[in-house]
């Protein structure tokens, strides 16, 4: 059984700046909803009943909007957003939403080992808040974790240009649905990249991670990178890809999250119609 799962939202969010000084960027709205409750929507589908989420200061409404909340208590609201509220409060009691903090933005790596007091010795899910995918891919790492008893993680191939913006994986082999795989690098150069495999913002860990993150020396900006601790996992331990089937839907720029407003926009028949009259 894997119950708890680990959202690191601690970052800068340096691409959304200014708003992100005044309202955190996984509260940021996709399909109604802010993001963050897409992804603990998810997690707990797939069994998870702890998040734990890496927060800085100043990100307490994270932890807030998961919180139970009276102050529309008794309030008449039309039926469809009685309906999102009904499913907010329905999400609210089958988790348990903590938060950690990280004082200091040190890395992916370092947000994941703040979770480890809360986690213990247990399997985890990790998921990036940035990232969306249609289908989810978090149900396969569960049952890859089932099979092999190894960590697992998504995987998406890029094109060419993009092999040295992601960590990139090796494969040992192939078992259908499943990849095995034996090395991860990080941003490597077209020429050096084992595959265009790159590691996708889901992932699930056995608690050894922390061993390994703890070992894992500050790379560039004294940060500690998540991928080097991934890099020992699949070389000694092994790890398993599962290549995400769907749609990515990124949402870590502003131009990427406008174009998935628009996309999901599009999809609903009634918003189309708005859309397409007022967009020319
Ligand atoms: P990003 O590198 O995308 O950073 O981190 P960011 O803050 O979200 O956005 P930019 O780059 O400043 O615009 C990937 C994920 O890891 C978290 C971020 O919150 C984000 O969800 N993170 C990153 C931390 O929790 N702590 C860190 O030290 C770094």
């Amino acid at each position: 059984m894997v119950r708890k799962a680990v959202i690191p939202c601690a970052g800068l969010g340096t691409r959304f700046l200014p708003a992100t000084l005044a309202v955190p960027k996984e509260l940021l709205p996709i399909d109604r909803k802010p993001a963050i409750q897409h992804i603990v929507a998810d997690l707990v589908e797939c069994g998870v009943d702890t998040v734990v989420l890496v927060i800085s200061r100043g990100k307490e409404a994270l932890l807030h909007y998961f919180l139970d909340d009276h102050r529309l208590a008794g309030k008449r609201l039309p039926p469809e957003l009685t309906q999102s509220i009904e499913e907010l409060a329905l999400l609210r009691e089958r988790v348990n939403v903590v938060a950690v903090y990280q004082e200091k933005p040190l890395g992916l790596g370092h947000a994941v080992l703040c979770a480890a007091p809360v986690v213990g010795d247990e399997p985890f899910l990790l998921a990036l808040p940035d990232d969306h995918f249609r289908p989810s891919p978090t149900r396969q790492l569960v049952e890859a974790w089932e099979k092999y008893g190894k960590g697992a993680v998504a995987l998406l191939e890029v094109p060419n240009e993009d092999v040295p913006r992601f960590g990139i994986v090796s494969v040992e082999r192939e078992e259908t649905p499943f990849l095995l795989l034996n090395d991860a690098v990080e941003k490597p150069t077209l020429e050096a990249a084992p595959s265009r495999l790159a590691i996708m913002g889901r992932y699930l860990f056995p608690p050894k991670v922390f061993e390994y993150l703890r070992n894992t020396p500050p790379g560039i900006n004294s940060e500690i990178q998540l991928t080097d601790s991934m890099k020992t996992l699949a070389q000694k331990e092994g790890l398993v890809g599962v290549p995400v089937s769907g749609e990515y839907l990124d949402i870590g720029t502003w131009d990427s999250y406008v174009r998935t407003l628009m996309r999901l926009g599009l999809e609903d028949p009634a918003f189309r119609e708005f859309l397409t009259r007022h967009l020319h």
